[in-house]
């Protein structure tokens, strides 16, 4: 949700700020500018609607400085246009700003303070930049009008300010939005996501809320508002570079559907020990062991990972376990059991709307763990606990390969509680043994790829709408399923109960109307069967995905064998290789679709 980079000191600035987009373009990329200044006088301010590739095409070699600010942006206050888009300049031309956030009282300041001023965009951004530099006019320092500015603003930011008067200093401040800084030598720079930067540096100093930071070629001073100097560790991030790349595959989203089964592998590794046993933080263990109940909060596609960890940890620990919609939680607490302990996923670890529940529940006093992809975010900072995904960087907006870790890493917390407490079914779980089924059943669909392809030619091609259904796990998968369609093809595509279809929406069935069955719950494999059957005589196109010991010679795809608990490991590549495929065929973008941000630090 908008990404933010800096740089100052000995470095071609612009190549910087241009590289460090690009890595940061799944946070949004509706438009995107930066401002560089050589320190001898000559600055260039550079903006443009639409990815950074235009914004690259519009620079030549003049625009070249040592220090400077750039930002993609996903549009919140104000339609894309070149005048939304960041940095935003004083009237003054003395300061430029980019933010990362919503200032919920930009209305209000610009009211009691702005009067006089004319504003050329819509922005709550400009309010802010704008507003330092009329503090800065009744002569104040650019560092004390920036600290009095952020005593006024309410609401999230991670701001990167340059003054032109002073180009050998950068500000930066955090609240909410995250931000961190890089460390070089004889260079410091500033971004929202390490990823971006780590063809810089690998020395990272996490920001929290309420810092600012003043920052020159050699030196980061962090202080709280009030002018309290604050010390903050700096990190190592360990990541392979190119883990961050595309290799041979045409998109991210391909690349990452096809690490899963490594993935798998992967996380069974990280987790246990050479005897097969799952090694979790001791601490940890004796949290989940106080919970009388389990509330996972999470969103979009993490939520549907949580509808499918709900049963597990509930079959195989014993635990009630409620899964929550973070939008909705926070603001619709359900009444609590005596003793709740939270669990939040998320792929990227920033989602506002997770974070005000984090917020909420720890001023409770409840527990917390994080399960996230991104060691260094927000949510993993800021919970009792944290298990890291370990699945490598995630570029593709719609996320694939987050979302089987997130199922196979509840799969261990699962076995691992139920184990601690005696639990039979626990031990009746071979989860290690599952987890590599999963890894080598998702090699052996996706190595069946074209097989997908078709369907989804077949399928898809030019359809307005979609179904995907399914009961228990296989409902669970359907919602997700159908996101992946709808994320990447823009096909109106709904996952269903597949009971619920004949108490209405069966109404919508027409000829050739596109259902794909998922049948891998032996429990209710007939009657999903029956409702699949009911949708082909009322002219459904229907592709029936069915597990191995369920399938039937005229399904259309057969699953490798795995507990049916963990099917959706191995359904999911086919939900998601079949809207691959469609987005592909459709000519769109499949790795950043329209209107999204694969990061959404906003409410
Ligand atoms: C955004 C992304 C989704 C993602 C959701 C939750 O909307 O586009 O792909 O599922 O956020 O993100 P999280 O990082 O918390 O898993």
């Amino acid at each position: 949700m908008c990404g933010i980079v800096g740089v100052i000191g000995n470095q071609d600035a612009t190549q910087v700020l241009l590289r460090g987009l690009e890595r940061l373009e799944y946070r949004g990329y509706d438009s995107a500018g930066l401002y560089v200044n050589d320190q001898q006088g000559h600055d260039h301010l550079i903006k443009r609607v639409g990815r950074i590739r235009v914004l690259s095409e519009a620079l030549d070699e003049t625009v070249s400085g040592t220090m400077g600010i750039g930002h993609t942006r996903w549009a919140t206050n104000g339609r894309p246009t070149t005048a939304n888009a960041h940095p935003h300049v004083s009237n003054d031309e003395r300061f430029f700003l980019v933010h990362n956030g919503v200032i919920t009282n930009a209305a209000a300041l610009r009211d009691a303070y702005l009067q006089d001023v004319d504003l050329v965009s819509d922005t709550d951004t400009e309010v802010v930049v704008q507003l330092i530099a009329a503090l800065a006019r009744t002569g104040l320092t650019a560092k004390v009008a920036l600290q009095q500015t952020l005593g006024l603003v309410e609401g999230s930011y991670a701001f990167a300010l340059v003054d032109r008067l002073d180009p050998a200093t950068l500000y930066v401040a955090k609240n909410q939005s995250p931000l961190l800084i890089g460390l070089g030598d004889h260079f410091n720079v500033v971004t929202s996501d390490a990823l971006a930067m780590l063809d810089q540096t690998d020395r990272f100093v996490a920001l929290q809320d309420g810092d600012l930071v003043t920052l020159t070629a050699d030196t980061v001073t962090i202080e709280q508002l009030d002018g309290t100097p604050v010390v903050r560790p700096a990190h190592t991030v360990v990541l392979n570079d190119g883990d961050a790349e595309k290799g041979p595959y045409p998109y991210y989203m391909l690349k990452e559907i096809n690490e899963q089964p490594a993935v798998m592998r992967r996380l069974v590794a990280r987790y246990t020990d050479a005897a097969g046993q799952i090694q979790l933080p001791a601490a940890l263990m004796r949290t989940l062991q106080t919970a009388d109940r389990l509330y996972i909060v999470a969103a979009g596609t993490s939520y549907h990972a949580g509808l499918v960890g709900a049963p597990l940890f509930e079959q195989l620990a014993g635990v009630p376990t409620e899964v929550h919609l973070a939008s909705e939680f926070g603001y619709h607490q359900p009444l609590l059991s005596a003793h709740p302990v939270f669990i939040f996923l998320s792929q990227s670890g920033e989602t506002a709307d997770i974070r005000q529940v984090l917020v909420k529940v720890k001023a409770q006093g409840h527990p917390t763990l994080t399960i996230t992809n991104v060691e260094t975010s927000t949510l993993a900072r800021e919970a009792d606990h944290f298990l890291t995904l370990a699945a490598g960087p995630e570029i593709a907006v719609a996320s694939t390969k987050a979302y089987t870790a997130q199922i196979a890493l509840e799969a261990l917390v699962a076995k691992a509680l139920g184990a601690a407490q005696g639990r039979a079914a626990a031990a009746d779980f071979d989860v290690v043994h599952q987890l590599s089924l999963a890894a080598s059943g998702q090699q052996t669909l996706i190595e069946e790829a074209d097989v997908l392809h078709a369907a989804a030619r077949d399928l898809f091609a030019t359809t307005r709408n979609a179904f995907f259904i399914g009961r228990g796990v296989d409902h669970a998968v359907s919602l997700e399923a159908a996101l992946k369609l709808k994320e990447i093809s823009y096909v109106q595509a709904e996952g269903f109960a597949a009971g619920e279809l004949k108490h209405g929406t069966i109404a919508l069935i027409e000829q050739e109307t596109p259902v794909v069955a998922f049948i891998t719950d032996p429990l209710t494999a007939a009657h999903t069967r029956s409702n699949a059957e009911e949708v082909a005589a009322r002219g459904a196109k229907v592709f029936r995905i069915a597990a191995h010991d369920l399938a039937r010679p005229d399904d259309q795809l057969q699953l490798p064998p795995i507990d049916a608990r963990l099917s959706p490991l191995l359904t999911i590549i086919a939900g998601q290789l079949m809207a691959y495929y469609t987005s592909l065929d459709r000519g769109y973008d499949v790795d950043r679709p329209r209107n999204l941000a694969k990061s959404v630090t906003v409410e």
